[in-house]
Formats: C-alpha cells, structure tokens, sequence
C-alpha cells in the first residue's frame, strides 16, 4: 500500500514537470518568428536574434564591419573565428587582440551563439556547417544562402552601396537591432524588396 501510494506521488511529480514544459516551450513560441509587437496600431517586426550586449564586443568587433549578434553564428564557428592565428588573418585582415579581451569575447559570443537561442530564426543559422575548410561565415550558412539565393547580384555584390553580403546593415534597416524580417529590407538604389 505505501509503495503503491509512493510510485503515484512521483507520477503526479513527473505529471507536473510536464506540464510546466509544456507551458514553458508554448509560451516560447508566442515569441518566435513572425512575432509581431503592436505599438498602438503601428506594428513593428520583433527580432530575430537578440541584439548585442557587450559593450567591449561592440566596440572592437564592430569597428570595420556591423557588429554580427552572437545569434548568427554557432559556437563551433565562432570558437574558431576567435582562434588567435585566425584573427591575425581574418578574411585578408589583422584583427588581432590581446589574449584577456580575446577570450572575454569569445566566450560572450560562445555563450550566446545561435544553437543556445530560443528564437527561432536564430537557430536556423546553427544548421549545417558554415563553411567547410574555411573560416566560417554567416554567409556561408544554409539558412543564409536559402534566404538571399534570389537576389539579383546586380543588387548585391555589384551594387556600390551594398559590395558585399556581409553587410547585412546596408540592406536591413533593423540589423543593428537584430531584426532581419524581409518587410525590414530597403536594398540601396532599389528600396523595399517585394517577391
Ligand atoms: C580590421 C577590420 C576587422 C575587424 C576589427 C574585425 N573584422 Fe570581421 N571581417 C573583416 C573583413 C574585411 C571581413 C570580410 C568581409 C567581406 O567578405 O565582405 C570580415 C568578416 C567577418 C565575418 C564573416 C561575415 C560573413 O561574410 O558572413 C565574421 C563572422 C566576422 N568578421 C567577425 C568578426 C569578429 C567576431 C570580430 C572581432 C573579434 C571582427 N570580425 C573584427 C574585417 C574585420
Ligand atoms: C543585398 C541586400 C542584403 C544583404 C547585404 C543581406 N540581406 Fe538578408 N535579406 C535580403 C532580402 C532581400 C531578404 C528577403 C529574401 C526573400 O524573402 O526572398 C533577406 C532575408 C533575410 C533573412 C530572412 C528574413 C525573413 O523574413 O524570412 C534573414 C534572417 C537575413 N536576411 C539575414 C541577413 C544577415 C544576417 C545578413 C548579413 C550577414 C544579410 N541578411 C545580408 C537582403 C539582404
């Protein structure tokens, strides 16, 4: 009888933990993907990674290019983004550090990179390898090249304000803030895009 009565108390237990899963991963898809935030009538895209919050990362990593939100990249890629010898030659640049700040960032980048994101567009950048051989790249990610295959490259790399897909601020208004929805874009010299 108090065996019986014991096994029943641990099942209402796992019950419980289920259900507050359940609750927990629903409630987190309110916020997914085409979530939309009502500001009185004007309604504005929510992001799609979370923007950046180190200051220090802001700062040094942001100086030749935006500063890409951890959420872009997952922490494979970004370890070896970070590797020393790596950014001493960082895509034909020096974008060395001194060992304290370069850990420091690495491990904010690491700790915050896309496969640990609960937003959805976000773990999409963690699937498959962002570039085999090469130093990784957000460009070079499925989920990227699945999203910007149909844009004319006359609007893109042969565009003089835009020269390259890295710069995803040149085309997406709301980078900075980490929102890359497609009703967001204005494409220098071409302005919204409509497929
Ligand atoms: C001295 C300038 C410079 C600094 C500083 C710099 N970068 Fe870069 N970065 C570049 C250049 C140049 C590219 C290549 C851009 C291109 O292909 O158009 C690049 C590309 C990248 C890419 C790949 C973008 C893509 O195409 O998907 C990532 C990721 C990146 N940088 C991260 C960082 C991080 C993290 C830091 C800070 C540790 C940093 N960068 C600091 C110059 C710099
Ligand atoms: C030449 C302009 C251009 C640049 C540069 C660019 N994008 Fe985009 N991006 C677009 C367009 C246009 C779309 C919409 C494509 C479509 O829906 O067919 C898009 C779509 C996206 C989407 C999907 C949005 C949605 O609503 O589904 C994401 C995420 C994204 N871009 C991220 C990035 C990131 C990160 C970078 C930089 C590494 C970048 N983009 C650089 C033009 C650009």
């Amino acid at each position: 009888m108090k065996t019986s009565l014991h096994i029943a108390g641990v099942l209402a237990g796992v019950l419980l933990a289920l259900a507050i899963a359940g609750l927990a991963l629903g409630d987190d898809d309110d916020h997914d993907d085409d979530h939309y935030e009502d500001h009185g009538g004007w309604v504005e895209p929510g992001e799609d990674v979370e923007p950046v919050a180190n200051v220090a990362y802001a700062e040094e990593c942001g100086a030749c290019h935006m500063a890409y939100q951890p959420g872009l990249l997952p922490g494979d890629a970004w370890r070896q983004v970070m590797d020393a010898d790596a950014l001493m030659d960082h895509y034909g640049d020096d974008a060395s550090l001194a060992p304290p700040l370069r850990l420091e960032l690495a491990e904010y980048l690491v700790a915050n990179a896309a496969g640990q994101s609960r937003k959805s567009r976000s773990r999409a950048f963690a699937v498959g390898d962002a570039g085999a051989g090469d130093l990784p790249r957000i460009t070079a990610t499925r989920y990227f090249r699945n999203e910007h295959h149909e844009i004319p490259a006359g609007m893109a790399t042969g565009n003089p304000d835009v020269r390259s897909f890295s710069n995803c601020d040149a085309c997406h208004t709301g980078a900075a803030d980490g929102v890359y929805n497609e009703h967001r874009v204005r494409i220098p010299g071409h302005g919204r895009w409509d497929d």
